[in-house]
């Protein structure tokens, strides 16, 4: 199967009160279509970094990042958004859901703002129950985020993330909010989706569990990523 992301001689650094912090040194990483990938580092070793940079949200100092070879920051912004709209699937470690807005309605934001073409409000209802059905909160569609529980919670931003079809997804530490059980059935349902609709996955991760769970497993440290056994 074919290369799916290419990154390539990432570098980024912040500069905070004229001290600079080196994140990313050379961070080079290439992810086959169908592949399952996760990312080891330490707190602070740039891990939510690179996944922002790999789904187009930071603008990487120098090196580039492509998906189906199409480079994402020699594009223009336009462009940048419509393939992170329809190609990317952001899980994000602490679910960032709305809070004034119920369940399903969380879950349907992707297609409210990229708009997927041809789909009638009710049929992208019957998708957001479908995939809320799929995640086992069907019945809590209803419901807002803070009547839920953590796990709950990051099962909602799993639906939300598949909601527009996408090809990758990135998961920023998906289960770091969890106690151990929980994430360990938070990330079953996502390696269990991830499977089903044939999508690339990459994760971040500071457990070996959870780096278990994916096919590949590449340690970032020191600016840099590595195999890793
Ligand atoms: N927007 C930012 N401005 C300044 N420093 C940042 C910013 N984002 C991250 N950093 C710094 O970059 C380093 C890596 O951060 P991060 O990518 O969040 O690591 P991780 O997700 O692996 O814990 C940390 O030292 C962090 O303080
Ligand atoms: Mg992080």
């Amino acid at each position: 199967m074919g290369e799916l992301i290419k990154a390539e001689g990432l570098d980024k650094k912040y500069t905070i009160k004229k001290k600079e912090i080196v994140v990313l040194k050379g961070a080079s990483l290439s992810v086959d279509q169908g592949d399952t990938v996760a990312i080891i580092g330490l707190s602070g070793a740039g891990k939510s970094t690179l996944m922002h940079i790999l789904g187009g949200l930071d603008r990487p100092d120098a090196g580039s990042v492509s998906i189906s070879g199409e480079k994402l920051y020699a594009v223009r912004e336009s462009r940048r958004s419509e393939i992170r709209s329809k190609t990317i699937g952001f899980v994000f470690q602490s679910y960032h859901l709305m809070l004034e807005m119920d369940v399903l309605e969380n879950v349907m934001l992707p297609a409210m703002a990229g708009r997927v073409a041809g789909m009638t409000g009710k049929a992208l209802r019957s998708r957001a129950m479908s995939l809320l059905e799929s995640v086992g909160l069907k019945e809590r569609y209803n419901h807002t985020p803070l009547e839920l529980s953590g796990g709950e919670q990051q099962r909602v931003a799993i639906a939300r993330a598949l909601m527009n079809d996408p090809t990758i997804i990135l998961a920023d530490e998906p289960t770091g909010n969890l106690d151990e059980q929980t994430g360990g059935g938070v990330m079953s349902v996502l390696q269990n989706l991830v499977k089903q609709k044939g999508a690339t996955l990459v994760l971040v991760t500071h457990s070996d569990k959870i780096a278990a769970s994916c096919k590949k497993i590449y340690k970032l440290g020191s600016g840099l990523i590595q195999r890793s056994v």
